[in-house]
């Protein structure tokens, strides 16, 4: 090989491993605002399906999907677990939507429970259960202070919320509708 024909390959190779970067770089700079722009639209369309700018029809309902109340003030709480924490969270997190609970939680020691108002004042509790049914006072007792009716801690998994009066009686309400 005559070393010009060397130097033309060099050459060559060089100039297309520069345009490759040049596209490579060029569609990362053209792509990322649009990406950027996309996940952004996805974020706000989901807060909005959350109803998160005021668009609960109860107190009681904002405090179980988002753990702040009509007064503004975010309910502090004891126990949880960690992420509880760092990320927020509300009742809706660990009990669902619909209240029936069920399913594991990250860092959680205990199943969340069905809280649906009727399911707590049922006689008929989940295996292993042993305690009388829930009354109004009870399910406030076990949200503020995490006691079962027979006066027995809850997990810790489950929260401890310190909220007002007025706000436990609006949550209570919502726990009502929950069919
Ligand atoms: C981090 C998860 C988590 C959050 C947040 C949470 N809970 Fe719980 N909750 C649990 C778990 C787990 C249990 C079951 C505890 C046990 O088995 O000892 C429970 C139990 C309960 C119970 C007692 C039910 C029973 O079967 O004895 C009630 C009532 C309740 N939660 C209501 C609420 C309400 C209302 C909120 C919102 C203010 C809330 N919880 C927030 C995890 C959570």
């Amino acid at each position: 090989m005559s070393s010009g024909f060397k130097w033309f390959i060099v050459i060559g190779v060089a100039v297309l491993v520069g345009l490759v970067l040049v596209v490579i770089y060029g569609s990362l700079v053209y792509l990322a605002p649009n990406a950027n722009a996309s996940r952004w639209q996805g974020g706000s369309g989901m807060m909005q399906d959350q109803g998160w700018a005021g668009g609960y029809s109860s107190n009681g309902e904002r405090i179980y999907f988002t753990g702040t109340s009509d007064s503004g003030r975010t309910i502090t709480f004891r126990g949880g677990p960690m992420w509880l924490y760092m990320h927020g969270g509300s009742c809706a997190s660990c009990h669902g939507a619909d209240g029936r609970g069920g399913s594991p939680v990250m860092m959680g020691t205990a199943i969340p429970s069905d809280i649906r108002y009727e399911h707590l004042i049922a006689e008929e509790h989940d295996e292993g259960e042993e305690h009388p049914p829930y009354d109004d006072e009870l399910i406030k007792r076990a949200i503020t202070e995490g006691l079962n009716p027979a006066r027995e801690p809850l997990d810790l998994t489950m929260p401890r919320s310190d909220m007002s009066k007025e706000d436990l009686n609006d949550l209570l309400d919502f726990l009502k509708t929950l069919q």
